[in-house]
């Protein structure tokens, strides 16, 4: 029998973990802030709704309705071959020989690697890449920093992290993340440390790992927000970081900050990583999930915004100027809390906040590769997490002594240059984040929409919609939204022209599988709106 979850809130609490992360605390508040706050924040909610929204609901509804692995999913709703995977099977093949030809070996090698596999193993092959490769890869770096998270957090309280100002900061951060100076061995322990505690909440199962460890850390997570947005606002001169995070100011939107918007409520909601797929292989069909998915979506976009509150007005009350990434959270930030009084418990809430943010997170990603192992190689679960938790550890390992710089590796630097034809910068945290997150991710993205709304069929998806869900989906919504009751619906279920079901399918056949493709064209360079 498979395992299910104990409680609703437990499974809104799981998704919600995986959902709020780093993304939400070192990236949301950031491109808000420089896309015109406010105005950003209305665009952002519109992606979620047209983008992350439907995408979120598919993903759920395919999981439950398999009760499979990412990699199972896409057989047993249908054939895993079909004309549709053959043809792009095909096609990916031929534009892999061709890009061999022009002696672009990486592209080629992807594309006939991914067009054979589409051939071989029809529909599974999205699952593969979406449920095992993606989530091997994002822990694979996820892991150093939430590793380094640890690090700090063992540094705030003990008192070891009592720098002012950012080149102070540096003087600290630097040996981390170049894991030189004595640092590589607790560099290296700390993230394996990380993995070891994903892990361990994995290791007990759904229910009592997951869950139960999901229900006692989202709150804690919550709190931790709440007191140091107190502490931040409290400060004098705080309403300049608000305002610079949050006050609208709709000429600084363009091309750019949808394509922003729109990637980011991707990846904020895990979506496409076989996570949510995943998670939702544990439902039963009592679960509305409509309302579920709004839940989460709540929840995420408001932790994002409650990021801000907690970070930008601290920065800015100290004098210090934006920015994103590991530099605010590693340098800035600790830097403006340790002028406060008592600057260490600050710091200490503050990474203990994003360790359980991370935690949360990092235990997500390791469900989906476990759950292929068990369901589709019918291992035992604990052989699968010690797998999983292997070949994730060769990656977090080569990459957490070469966040910083490749010294470390040299050929294997050269080699990848050689193969990318230097199309490629950055350290291996940067391409392996550009190729899950803007390559992997939203490819992944795109062929889920089709799946769910072509292939599997918008109908039967629905059908599987309405189990749990109330009838309302079906009736009139802009009655609904009048206020006005809409008579037909339930019992012979006249589905309205104007209803939540039908826009769903509308959106998840033709809307969101174009706007992530288009998106995609724009990351990856193919089409630019802006200059
Ligand atoms: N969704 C998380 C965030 O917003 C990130 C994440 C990525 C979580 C990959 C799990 C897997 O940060």
């Amino acid at each position: 029998m498979r395992e299910h979850w104990g409680s609703r809130w437990g499974f809104i609490l799981a998704v919600a973990g995986s959902a709020i992360g780093l993304g939400n605390i070192w990236k949301f508040p950031f491109i808000c802030g420089m896309n015109g706050g406010g105005a950003f924040v209305i665009l952002y909610i519109l992606c979620v709704l047209f983008v992350g929204f439907p995408l979120l609901l598919a993903e759920l509804t395919l999981g439950r309705a398999a009760q499979r692995s990412a990699v199972g999913a896409f057989a047993k709703m249908t054939k895993a071959k079909t004309i549709f995977a053959d043809g792009l099977g095909v096609l990916l093949v031929a534009l892999g020989v061709i890009l061999l030809v022009f002696k672009y070996w990486g592209h080629g090698t992807f594309c006939l690697t991914a067009g054979i596999s589409l051939l071989l193993f029809g529909w599974k092959t999205v699952g593969f890449i979406s449920g095992m490769v993606i989530p091997v890869i994002i822990t694979g770096y996820y892991a150093v920093i939430g590793g380094w998270t640890l690090i700090y957090m063992c540094k705030s309280f003990l008192g070891q992290l009592n720098f002012n100002d950012q080149t102070g900061a540096e003087a600290v951060m630097g040996p981390i993340a170049s894991a030189s100076n004595g640092m590589m061995g607790w560099v290296i322990a700390s993230s394996i440390l990380f993995l070891l505690l994903c892990g361990g909440v994995v290791f007990s199962g759904v229910q009592k790992g997951i869950e139960r460890w999901s229900k006692v850390l989202m709150p804690m997570l919550f709190v931790l927000l709440i007191v140091l947005i107190c502490r931040g606002l409290s400060l004098p001169g705080a309403m300049k970081g608000v305002k610079w995070f949050l006050s609208p100011d709709f000429s600084k939107l363009n091309a750019d900050s949808v394509i922003a918007a729109m990637g980011h409520s991707f990846f904020s909601l895990s979506l496409a990583m076989g996570i949510v797929l995943t998670y939702g292989s544990y439902l039963s069909k009592k679960e509305n999930i409509v309302q579920s998915a709004v839940s989460i979506l709540v929840l995420d976009t408001t932790a994002a915004l409650m990021a801000g509150l907690a970070i930008f007005p601290a920065v800015f009350a100290m004098g210090f100027k934006e920015t994103s990434g590991p530099v605010l959270i590693y340098e800035i930030l600790p830097a403006a809390f340790n002028q406060l009084p008592a600057g260490w418990l600050w710091n200490g809430l503050f990474f203990m906040m994003i360790s359980v943010a991370a935690l949360t997170s990092g235990m997500s990603l390791l469900e989906p590769p476990v759950r292929i192992f068990t369901d589709e190689f019918k291992m035992k679960r604990s052989p699968a997490i010690c797998l999983t938790l292997f070949m994730i550890l060769v990656i977090t390992v080569a990459c957490s002594i070469s966040m910083a710089n490749w010294n470390n590796f040299p050929r294997l630097h050269a080699f990848l240059l050689k193969v990318w034809n230097n199309d490629l910068s950055g350290s291996m945290f940067g391409m392996l984040d550009s190729f899950a997150c803007n390559w992997l991710l939203p490819l992944c993205g795109f062929m889920l929409a089709i799946y769910v709304g072509w292939t599997w069929g918008a109908r039967k998806a629905l059908k599987e919609l309405r189990e749990g869900t109330s009838p309302a989906i079906d009736g009139n919504l802009w009655l609904r939204l009048a206020g006005i009751k809409d008579e037909g619906g339930s019992g012979g279920r006249k589905v309205s022209l104007f209803s939540f079901s039908v826009i769903w399918g509308f959106f998840i056949r033709l809307v969101t599988p174009i706007l992530v493709f288009i998106a995609f064209l724009d990351v990856i360079g193919v089409i630019k709106f802006t200059a």
